[in-house]
């Protein structure tokens, strides 16, 4: 089991599994017929995802244009109630397709805001694709279009999450159970 800053962390899903789905993804991704593709990397969690999902992309016949935005939850304890935009895109979304990306999909909140907010700007279609999804803390009834893998109910880390900043370097998806 590995240790990482003196805790011990189990692997939830491993390097190689994780790259295999990437390319499974994108595969799916790649089939529709894509309409001036533009790829929305959520910050923060997602950008080790992405970074992967979108050399996949290419190696599966897409040539999209890239943006980002930094979305943040607030409200009370863990449980995101409200989302408000941190850092924006820069591109005009009228008339594209919009394949959102993110880490994981929870209560659906943060992508539920995304998602209207790229229709009300006007985009022609948008997806979701999230490595993870904890389909149990789901509050209403988003779903994701592409999903890597469902994700049973604990706090993950790794490849991009954290816990306070930390463990984002990790090359996998991990719980940690406790000190080394
Ligand atoms: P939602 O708005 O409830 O769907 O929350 C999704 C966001 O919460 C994700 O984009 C993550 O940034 C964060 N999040 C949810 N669960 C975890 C976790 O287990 N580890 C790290 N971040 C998480
Ligand atoms: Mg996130």
């Amino acid at each position: 089991m590995p240790v990482v800053r003196g805790k011990n962390i189990d692997v939830l899903f491993s390097p190689e599994q994780i790259a295999e789905r990437n390319l499974d993804l994108a595969k799916q991704i790649a089939t529709e017929p894509k309409e001036d593709l533009l790829v929305i990397s959520i910050l923060k969690g997602s950008f080790i995802f992405a970074a992967d999902l979108l050399r996949a992309l290419h190696a599966a016949g897409l040539e999209p244009e890239v943006e980002f935005i930094t979305l943040s939850s607030y409200g009370k304890g863990t449980k995101s109630q409200g989302v408000r935009i941190i850092k924006d895109i820069d591109s005009e979304v009228r008339g594209r397709d919009v394949l959102l990306i993110d880490d994981i999909l929870e209560s659906g909140n943060t992508l539920r805001f995304a998602r209207e907010l790229m229709y009300e700007r006007g985009a022609r279609n948008v997806s979701i694709a999230v490595l993870l999804d904890k389909t149990c803390r789901r509050e209403g009834t988003l779903n994701a279009d592409f999903v890597g893998f469902e994700c049973p109910d604990y706090f993950v880390v790794g490849y991009g999450m954290d816990v306070a900043y930390a463990f984002r370097e990790l090359p996998f998806v991990g719980v940690v159970t406790g000190d080394a």
